[in-house]
């Protein structure tokens, strides 16, 4: 079903994040026939807009050039749409896209409201699309909310992860809810623990000065991976709509065990990388990146044991990592379950036997993986591990859709399910912010050190040694 006819505002429509995924989106969403039968797309923001952004897109384009703190380019941006509801009949339905930095969400916001484009459920709908991240810490999410839910209702707040917009990750829910086989298994009893890993062999690019005030724990734990565990944890909802799974990936936030900054030194590791080699290239060390402070503390890799206290998690670690300039691109949840209780087969014979796991691969190469012990085929009875695989391009013939078409399109149809949650960002943050002032403690909590190219430092291996466990090798 495509969306109801509507206006897409684009606020920073010149902007990196709307010229790499927001564009592409549309065109391919277009491509489909998937748009609104009446569309238009209004772009604001500061700078001249390049015409060839938006040029691959089936609608009407409007540039709107301005200030965001002016009242007058809210009032010129009211005209125009009030032209176009008329001109091309989107009945005063609008999707407001802020891709724009944080520091000026509120201004946005507040502009909005006073010039009364924030609507009225009686002519047409108003909704806000906001990008993370989503305050600095959970003070500043408070505050944010506050100022947001001035102009529109909690419901119109579609708060993007694009995670959640990946196909992988939706597919959790259906692994774990689609299946009766996993469900007995899915709890202490069975899973020994859970890794997470969200490596990245890139740098922080031009980014640079964006980074150095979020570092790994914002940008990819508070967020991308507390949402992926969030999926792979909770308890079934009795519906997959938006407040069932919403309610339980809230209910299972809450769960997460808060540090104390004992624990803190105890169960993270943070670290920044140095030069090394990647993929074959020499490559920079963070502190000499375009826009990093030479005497840089800022994390590029964190790894974390988190503990869920509930009847279905508790002991069981959850091990989080994520890294930039890690050898490669791999985003995955491993469930490894617990041993046999007897080993029937000679010791000699079984070394090449890993515990079982189950691996859901998030990108790029996606798909599942089963672990499981198989006889080597012989004499001995020698026996060693061997994967089940499914592919998503062997099965379904295609690699899944870009996050940003299933998000946009499902921001313009207003189904929230897929975004995120006032509550959850408050619960994100308070699992977060406990480390993040730990660290502000100088010398009690290390920044290691690890050459780019390697799989983070070694105090990270420790941190699973010390409970006898490794990080899968990816
Ligand atoms: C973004 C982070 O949210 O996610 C980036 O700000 C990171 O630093 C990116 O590179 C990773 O996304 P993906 O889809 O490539 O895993």
């Amino acid at each position: 079903m495509r969306p109801e006819n509507q206006v897409l505002v684009v606020f920073g429509s010149s902007g990196d994040l709307a010229r790499r995924k927001l564009a592409p989106a549309l065109e391919e969403l277009g491509e489909q026939g998937r748009l609104p039968e009446r569309f238009a797309i209004v772009g604001l923001g500061r700078a001249e807009m390049d015409p060839e952004v938006f040029a691959g897109v089936d609608a009407p384009f409007h540039y709107v050039r301005g200030d965001y703190g002016e009242a007058s380019t809210y009032k010129e941006l009211g005209e125009v749409l009030a032209k176009l509801d008329e001109e091309v009949g989107t009945a005063a339905n609008r999707t407001f896209y802020l891709a724009i930095p944080p520091q000026i969400f509120s201004v946005v916001v507040g502009g909005l409201g006073e010039a009364g484009l924030a609507g009225d459920p009686a002519d047409g709908f108003a909704r806000v699309v906001v990008e993370k991240p989503y305050g600095h810490d959970l003070e500043s999410a408070k505050a944010l909310d506050e100022c947001v839910h001035a102009v529109f209702g909690e419901n119109d707040v579609y708060r993007i992860d694009h995670y959640l917009g990946k196909e992988t990750v939706q597919n959790v829910l259906a692994l774990r809810f689609a299946n009766a086989i996993f469900e007995p298994i899915w709890n202490r009893r069975f899973v020994d623990h859970v890794q997470i890993t969200v490596a990245e062999s890139v740098g922080v690019g031009h980014r640079g000065g964006f980074y150095e005030e979020a570092g790994a724990l914002r940008d990819i734990v508070q967020n991308h991976v507390l949402q992926v565990l969030a999926l792979t944890a909770m308890e079934p909802p009795a519906s997959i709509d938006s407040q069932g799974i919403r309610d339980e990936k809230v209910k299972l936030l809450r769960a997460v065990d808060v540090m104390s900054p004992e624990e803190v030194a105890a169960n993270v590791v943070r670290a920044q990388y140095d030069e090394g080699l990647v993929e074959g290239s020499k490559v920079a060390g963070y502190r000499s990146e375009e826009g990093v402070a030479p005497d840089s503390e800022t994390e590029t890799y964190v790894a974390l044991r988190l503990s869920v206290d509930n009847w279905r998690w508790a002991g069981v670690p959850f091990y989080v990592r994520t890294g930039k300039r890690l050898p490669r691109r791999v985003t995955e949840v491993a469930l490894q379950f617990t041993r046999v209780p007897h080993l029937p087969f000679a010791a000699a014979l079984s070394r090449g036997l890993g515990p079982n796991a189950l691996v859901l691969r998030i990108q790029p190469d996606e798909g599942i993986t089963l672990r499981f012990g198989v006889k080597v085929p012989g004499q001995s009875f020698e026996v060693r591990s061997a994967s089940m695989d499914m592919d998503y391009d062997e099965e379904f013939g295609s690699e899944p859709a870009e996050a940003y078409e299933r998000l946009l399109l499902d921001a313009m149809a207003g189904d929230p399910t897929l975004f995120i949650r006032s509550d959850e960002v408050h619960q994100a943050w308070r699992i977060v912010e406990p480390v993040l002032d730990a660290w502000q403690v100088k010398g009690d909590f290390p920044l290691c050190r690890y050459s780019a190219g390697t799989w983070g430092p070694r105090d990270a291996d420790l941190l699973l040694a010390r409970d006898g466990h490794r990080w899968r090798e990816l």
